[in-house]
């Protein structure tokens, strides 16, 4: 296990995403005030803060401090206590990392002449042609730097292995002691010799490399049939790749104790509702599929103000759920799709209950249960989708782009009606197909047709039209806070637009959404 220890910076998920990409299992905390606090209390949980004695009791074979916004000549900087460096295990400091590294341990850090944001070429010094963290680096290579800080003199034998034009330490080390400092962001990909580096740091660590999802299956399995033993489990099944792979494992591990409940609600995408019954056919559970979609429609009716419509949706799943689960009665656990990184950005404890967000999924007090069970804790999505394919669940399911709780029913701008559902089934299944045979699907964050609220003019053979627009969007994005709208090739929107207003009634235009988020948002409403 790697540990990382978090000082704030934007990329330290994919500092742990790098880790893992090795195969080696890693956890991110933070450290509780930057000193030896004398609270045995602070314990490890994962995202949680974590002291001195927690990390030296969880043994990691490697520890990566993060970067982070802050100085280390601040007064109320956290900093790694000196004795961290003592434990003699490897370390590598990044960015701001780097730099409390070299404070700690009696170097300088002082602002820079320059401060450096973007792209920037380092070179290997001579020194560092030796060292074990650049082995098979290209001597010179450009590198992601975002610093207002730089290093000036560093402590008692180390060594300057880096250097750039702005950076004179751009990289060093002490390389008997095995730690090591880079003020570039050796994670973000921009840093072309970024994943060699963190390859290098894991051999250092002498890990294994034996994180691996069939292992990881395995092992979950065992554990959660170990602590459910015969107790009843309830699930809400949304058809996202989460709570489908959550439901899988716990169907491997319980069986028919397991109990899933798929509220229909009848703005999901074309075919969804029976591809999530079909996949959920070949396991071992109790499936119950709740076609809801009437009522949903009835309480939608004449609606058109966007929250108005989210809360409805979403208070008439609970409804709908809660009725379901009335009639289970009480049941000893129920369900979380909670993932890794939902751990790690709202730095939950061990002991949080049920996290806050806005799936539909974010339930419920009227459930009559001892204790949630949250198996993908651990997981990155993209581990998740691994995990999917461990376990059998088909390709569609599996590499499923995220959909919002709210469905369809957030895609539809104004009243949703039964008419404008089936329009925006069939304009999205039309788009969603001529995605995938373009070979662009796994090139987009999300992208799907929308329905605005517009009717327009039109001809069709010799006939006047009066039809609605249809909308499509496609983003790229790593976090969904912020996308751009991808650029996709005019002849593929041309054949969606051909195909839509020629298959699909009510539609005479198409119109393709190039606003960035933000101003706009990725979803209509
Ligand atoms: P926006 O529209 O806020 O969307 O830019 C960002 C991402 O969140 C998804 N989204 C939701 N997901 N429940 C969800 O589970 C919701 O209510 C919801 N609203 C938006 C959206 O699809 C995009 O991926």
């Amino acid at each position: 296990m790697i540990l990382v220890l978090d000082f704030g910076g934007q990329y330290n998920q994919l500092i742990a995403r790098r880790v893992r990409e090795n195969n080696v299992y890693c956890e991110v905390h933070t450290l509780t005030d930057g000193k030896i606090s004398a609270d045995k209390n602070v314990k490890s949980g994962l995202g949680t803060a974590i002291n001195f004695d927690a990390i030296r009791d969880l043994k990691p074979k490697g520890i990566i401090l993060t970067g982070g916004p802050q100085s280390v000549y601040d007064k109320n900087s956290s900093l790694p206590p000196a004795e961290l460096f003592s434990l003699n295990i490897p370390i590598l400091g990044i960015c701001y990392g780097a730099q409390a590294t070299v404070h700690v341990l009696g170097g300088e850090v002082k602002k820079a002449e320059v401060k450096e944001y973007g792209k920037t070429s380092v070179g290997i010094s001579e020194q560092g042609l030796g060292s074990r963290l650049f082995k098979g680096v290209e001597k010179n290579s450009v590198v992601w730097m975002s610093h207002g800080d730089r290093i000036f003199t560093l402590p008692e034998n180390f060594t300057i292995t880096a250097r750039s034009e702005n950076c004179p330490i751009a990289a060093a080390e002490n390389a008997e002691k095995k730690i090591y400092a880079v003020q570039f962001h050796p994670e973000v990909l921009h840093t072309v010799e970024g994943k060699k580096i963190f390859s290098n740091f894991v051999d250092i660590c002498g890990c294994k490399r034996d994180w691996k999802m069939d292992t990881f299956v395995a092992d979950t399995v065992a554990a959660l049939k170990n602590k459910i033993s015969d107790g009843k489990v309830l699930c809400a099944l949304s058809g996202g790749v989460d709570s489908s792979v959550a439901a899988v494992l716990l169907s491997k591990a319980v069986g028919k104790n397991l109990t899933c409940v798929f509220v229909d609600h009848g703005l999901l995408r074309k075919n969804e509702s029976a591809e999530v019954e079909a996949a959920f056919k070949n396991y071992d559970l109790n499936f119950i599929r709740i076609d809801a979609a009437e009522r949903f429609l009835q309480r939608l009716q004449g609606v058109t103000e966007p929250e108005r419509k989210r809360k409805i949706i979403g208070e008439e799943f609970i409804r709908v759920f809660e009725e379901v689960a009335k009639e289970i009665g009480a049941v000893d656990f129920l369900v979380q799709g909670t993932i890794y990184p939902d751990v790690i950005e709202s730095g939950l404890g061990k002991s949080a209950v049920i996290k806050s967000h806005h799936n539909v999924g974010g339930l419920p007090d009227f459930v009559d249960f001892k204790e949630i069970i949250e198996p993908l804790r651990l997981l990155f999505k993209d581990e998740v989708r691994a995990a999917g394919r461990e376990l059998g669940l088909p390709e569609n399911i599996v590499s499923r782009q995220p959909f919002p709780g709210p469905g369809l029913g957030i895609r539809i701008i104004g009243e949703v009606t039964a008419e404008k559902i089936k329009i925006v089934q069939d304009a999205d299944a039309i788009y969603r197909e001529e995605i995938f045979k373009a070979g662009l699907a796994p090139k987009l964050s999300q992208y799907f047709a929308a329905l605005t609220n517009m009717r327009s003019v039109g001809v069709m053979g010799d006939g006047r039209t009066y039809d609605y627009a249809v909308v499509l969007r496609a983003v790229l994005t790593s976090d969904f806070m912020t996308a751009e709208a991808a650029q996709i090739d005019w002849n593929i929107l041309n054949v969606v637009a051909n195909r839509i207003v020629n298959e699909v009634k009510g539609v005479n235009r198409v119109l393709y959404d190039c606003t960035s988020k933000p101003p706009a948002t990725i979803e209509l409403e």
